[in-house]
Formats: structure tokens, sequence, C-alpha cells
């Protein structure tokens, strides 16, 4: 057994997904079984885009679901600004008092839709808004498990991924083997980076657990979002079928060019750069978003 595969059996964290229908998305639960210490992964504050009404069921649900197993939170943790739900980390923040954390170079994303946005000076590009910034190769603890940070960009510029034992989160790099990989075309994505981050990932150990950020569930099958290096080197046929970097962008970007924009990327980079936090209420206490018109490529008229 190499060095490399006995490291990454060190550590064997509990994994439980929560697949948000609504928006394909994946919130976890990984628990150290020894110290039954525990991290949130990418939680979802619920957000209803026709009535404009929020709700917590999700974060509760995951709160529910620690408070069962009889676990410890520790962090709550984000791989990336996401464009397609709201983010529930700051609620979450907020109602348990565990820090919040997100890659340190959330900064550059903020910058660039501070400006998208028009929001005020006041509107702090700092990174502020969470606890902690991780740095690529940053490491921490979960319990007993260590955490190993991965700067895995593509799909945003500020991406990362965490690596806790045998298992990783990797976010929106490659979804299930048969759903291929994430799209790259936001502002700041690239498909250049997506492909170096793919390979990152593709060298963890074989047996290592991969846990995907979305799922949309092909064919209606059942929602999944775990696999291994070794099925998706197998089976993701943006891996099989592109393997070079100059084939895998081609591929990417000509996809990326026939896909609307996610239907709440305006409505959701507001919040999630805020850290999960709606916007300020205005003087008569009601809380409002902001759209920016002609903003962003990517209309999809009659879809
Ligand atoms: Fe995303």
């Amino acid at each position: 057994m190499s060095n490399q595969t006995i490291e990454a059996l060190r550590g064997h964290p509990i994994v439980t997904g929560f697949h948000d229908e609504p928006t394909g998305s994946i919130q976890y639960v990984v628990a150290d079984p020894g110290t039954k210490r525990c991290a949130i992964i990418d939680p979802v504050l619920d957000f209803d885009p026709k009535s404009g009404a929020t709700a917590t069921r999700s974060a509760d649900a995951l709160l529910a679901h620690i408070e069962r197993e009889g676990y410890e939170l520790e962090w709550i943790l984000e791989t990336h600004p996401h464009a397609d739900h709201f983010s529930a980390a700051g609620y979450l923040h907020d109602k348990t008092g565990v820090p919040t954390a997100i890659g340190e170079k959330v900064v550059d994303v903020q910058q660039l839709w501070k400006g998208l946005y028009n929001l005020p000076d006041k509107f702090r590009t700092d990174g502020s808004q969470w606890d902690r910034l991780f740095a690529d190769g940053e490491r921490f603890r979960i319990g007993d498990l260590d955490v190993e940070v991965m700067f895995t960009p593509g799909h945003t510029l500020a991406s990362i991924a965490y690596r806790i034992g045998d298992a990783a989160f990797i976010h929106d790099t490659l979804f299930m083997p048969d759903s291929g990989s994430a799209r790259a075309d936001f502002p700041g994505g690239s498909a250049h980076a997506l492909w170096r981050s793919i390979q990152r990932i593709m060298v963890l150990p074989d047996e290592t657990r991969l846990f995907t950020g979305h799922d949309y569930r092909p064919d209606r099958r059942a929602a999944a979002w775990e696999s291994t290096v070794a099925r998706q080197r197998a089976e993701n046929p943006h891996l099989v079928e592109t393997p070079s970097e100059e084939a895998f962008v081609r591929m990417r970007e000509a996809r990326d060019r026939e896909l609307p924009m996610p239907k709440l990327i305006l409505h959701s980079l507001q919040v999630n750069i805020r850290g999960g936090r709606l916007p300020e209420p205005e003087p008569n206490g009601r809380r409002y978003l902001k759209i920016p018109l002609d903003a962003l490529d990517g209309a999809a008229w009659g879809e």
C-alpha cells in the first residue's frame, strides 16, 4: 500500500447527503465517528422565486439530523459562492454560533459582483462575512479528522474542495459519472482552470469517496452524490471522451454556450457574497433583492 493510500485511510468520516430537489444541490453533514464532531457543507436556504418567500426548512433539517445523531457541530463550510441557491451559512452561524468558512479567493468574487450589483462602498469585499478564509493546502480538524483544503477553481474563481480522510467534497467540478462536469462560464469561471482542478482530484487514491455538489437526476433516476476516483475515471464521459485539456475545454465551452443562465444566479449571488445573508432591510423593514439588467450574456429567449 502506498503512503498516499495509508494517509487516505487514516480517516473514514460518516457522510450524510441531503438532496435539495428544487435546485439539485447536495448539502452534507460530515462527522468524525470517534468524537462525534461534525461539519455542515454547503447548506441551502430555501427560496421560492415566484413568491419571494424564504424559509429555513432545509437548514433546520440538517440541525435536526445533527441532534438526532448526537453530533456536535464544529464548522459550517462552503465550497464556493453558489449561483443557483441561497446559502444558509449565515442563518446557521447566527443560530449556532459555529464558525463559517470558505476559500480565500471569495474576496475576488465579492469584488466582481459588487461591481455588477453596484453595491454601496460600505459593502466589504474582504471576506469578513465568514469567520475563516482557507488557502490552498491549509489544514484544520473536524474532531480528530484531518481536513485538507484543495483550491479547485474553474466553476468559480474561488472554489475549494475539502479532503477529509478517504472522502473529498468536490462541489461543482465533476458530477456523478453519468452527468459529466460543472459549467465554467459564470463571471470568473474558466474551463481551463476546471480541467486542472479535475486533474488534481483524479490523482487522489482510486478508492477516495467523491461527494459532488449537485445531482440533476438524469432520466429521473434516484438522486445520487457519491462516486469514487476510479469510477469517475472509468465512466465519466467528460474524462473518457475528452482526455486532454484542449479537448475538454473545447467540449465544455461549446456546451456552456448552449446553457441558459441558472434561474437564480442574479438572486443568489447578492446573498451568497454576503456569506448567505439576505440584503439589509430598507427603512420599512422589508428586504429586497436587486436584479441588474443586461449585465450577463446568456439570454435564452423562449426557454
Ligand atoms: Fe455552484
